[in-house]
């Protein structure tokens, strides 16, 4: 029954999917970022790098400087920390070169102590001062090229150029007399910039290392129920073009900890889209394989079978109600209850078709009595059910509803003799549309909430289908803004 329920969890446990995700190996989970998924994962880089790269401290500057009139005094420049960076403009890029991040409108602020001595043969003694100085920093400009492969199924990010440059300073000491300002301003400027540019190189670098051992951790299968886990194995190198930054990973279920799931799902070649990727951040494809290794898994741990000993009419479980349809029955077991097992007999065949996702369930259902505290199974009959499912993605979450297509059943065996197919067809295809296919669209209409993943869930999606490929195509967007 709620056959369908599971496997639209399990889809929407896979679109969102998460993971920043060549060999003649084929993926069957494809994510493709576009250029609007890739600007704002660089804006959340910046915002972070700008909150966790302060305070920042750069070492101490001491010089000599000259001084008309006054001489030769010692300046030096100590806990000069940077304390508040800001990025206003900024671009990414991706190409054969690989990921480039550039930063134009940068600006930082710092914060500084300033200290001077000196003597002259004219007084006998050392005169000294301190105080403290600000710094602003504008037109800071960085440019960070990526690369980022594929490496035994993870992905590996690295610095391939890294540099920043600082276009203009201003600094304002706190106190002191004019002379010294000339003299800090004069020869200082220069070593600050390069101070400055020097430290934020590095502090980059150092992040991107973080970013890569964080990428390079990410685990190959992820658990998806008790029995499941989803093989997330990175495939072949991520593909930049100009517009798009692709990921494919294996995407196949297999029992956790087991592979019993063999690898005989191959993939059509030429995925085509139905949404384009340009109006949203991210387009994540699923084969029809995904579900199929999804079943399958099910399948094998025997997960496909339920005990139906409640409906809503409950006089139906009842040997009684079947009297003229079923004689026999009743005349063996007047007035006892019945309880049906169901089980899935084989794998249920799944295709995605135009806009649907068309499954055909093979179902055993065996007929138990309770005749006097015994179960006596007393017939078995095989049934498929084919049914359409079509989801959406709307407020609620991941949304959807189920027809029953096609519906038949046979005899498989019988110990209460012969059993008048057509009758029985008749009333329980009935039942099908009038109890089991409004529950389950009940159950889908109210939607299965789409987790969120650090703050973040998908905002704006549409989910598409066509030949053996789901589409979801979506943006990225904060909590906040729901
Ligand atoms: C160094 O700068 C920090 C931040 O401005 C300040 O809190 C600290 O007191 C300074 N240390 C010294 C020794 O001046
Ligand atoms: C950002 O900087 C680039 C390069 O200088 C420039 O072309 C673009 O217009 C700037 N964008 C904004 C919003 O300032
Ligand atoms: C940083 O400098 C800007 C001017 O560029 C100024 O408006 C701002 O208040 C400064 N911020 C801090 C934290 O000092
Ligand atoms: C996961 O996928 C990778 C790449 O396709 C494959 O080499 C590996 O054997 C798979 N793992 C399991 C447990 O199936
Ligand atoms: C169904 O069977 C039970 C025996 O367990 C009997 O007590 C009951 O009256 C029956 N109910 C109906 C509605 O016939
Ligand atoms: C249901 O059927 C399966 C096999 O078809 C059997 O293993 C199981 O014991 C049955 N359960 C009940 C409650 O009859």
């Amino acid at each position: 029954m709620a056959y369908g329920n599971i496997f639209l969890r399990l889809l929407f446990l896979l679109i969102f999917f998460h993971a920043l995700v060549q060999s003649d190996e084929e993926g069957h989970i494809k994510v493709d970022i576009s250029n609007k998924g890739l600007d704002f994962l660089k804006d959340m880089l910046i915002e972070e790098a700008e909150s966790s790269f302060v305070p920042l401290e750069l070492p101490e500057i001491e010089k000599s400087v000259k001084i008309p009139v006054v001489g030769k005094v010692k300046i030096v420049l100590s806990n000069i920390t940077i304390q508040r960076v800001h990025v206003i403009n900024s671009t990414v890029k991706t190409g054969d070169t690989g990921i480039v991040i550039s930063v134009y409108g940068g600006s930082a602020n710092l914060s500084m102590n300033w200290k001077y001595s000196y003597s002259t043969w004219l007084l006998p003694i050392t005169i000294s001062d301190e105080g403290s100085a600000t710094v602003e920093v504008e037109g800071m400009e960085i440019g960070l090229t990526l690369s980022l492969k594929t490496l035994q199924g993870s992905l590996k990010l690295s610095v391939l150029e890294c540099g920043c440059y600082v276009k203009a300073i201003s600094i304002d000491l706190d106190g002191g007399e004019s002379w010294l300002y000339q003299g800090v301003v004069g020869a200082f400027e220069g070593k600050i910039s390069s101070a400055v540019e020097d430290a934020m190189s590095k502090k980059i670098k150092d992040g991107i290392v973080n970013l890569a051992s964080l990428l390079e951790s990410l685990p190959k299968e992820v658990p998806i129920t008790d029995i499941a886990a989803l093989n997330v194995t990175f495939i072949g190198d991520p593909e930049l073009t100009e517009t798009e930054l692709d990921l494919e990973i294996n995407g196949l279920f297999s029992a956790k900890n087991d592979d019993v799931v063999s690898n005989h799902y191959h993939r059509m070649l030429g995925a085509s889209s139905s949404c384009n990727t340009e109006d949203r951040m991210v387009r994540i494809s699923l084969h029809e394989d995904v579900l199929k290794s999804a079943s399958s898994v099910y399948f094998e741990a025997g997960k496909m079978h339920w005990i139906i000993d409640e409906v809503p009419d409950q006089s139906l479980l009842n040997t009684t109600e079947w009297r003229f349809i079923v004689p026999q029955l009743y005349k063996m077991y007047p007035n006892d209850n019945i309880i049906l097992n169901m089980s899935v007999s084989s794998p249920p065949i799944i295709e995605i078709r135009k806009q649907q996702i068309h499954a055909t369930i093979p179902i055993d259902m065996v007929v138990d009595v309770l005749s006097a505290d015994e179960v006596i199974s007393v017939a078995c009959i095989s049934m498929s059910i084919s049914a359409s499912i079509s989801a959406e993605i709307s407020r609620n979450g991941l949304t959807g509803s189920i027809k029953l297509d096609d519906f038949t059943m046979s005899l498989k065996w019988s110990k209460i003799g012969y059993l008048h197919m057509l009758l029985i067809e008749t009333v329980i295809s009935s039942m099908l549309k009038t109890v089991l296919v409004p529950y389950v669209n009940l159950q889908l209409w109210k939607g299965f909430h789409l987790p969120s993943f650090h703050g973040y869930k998908l905002g704006n999606a549409q989910i598409f289908c066509s030949d053996s490929w789901i589409f979801v195509c979506s943006d990225l967007a904060s909590n906040e803004q729901f």
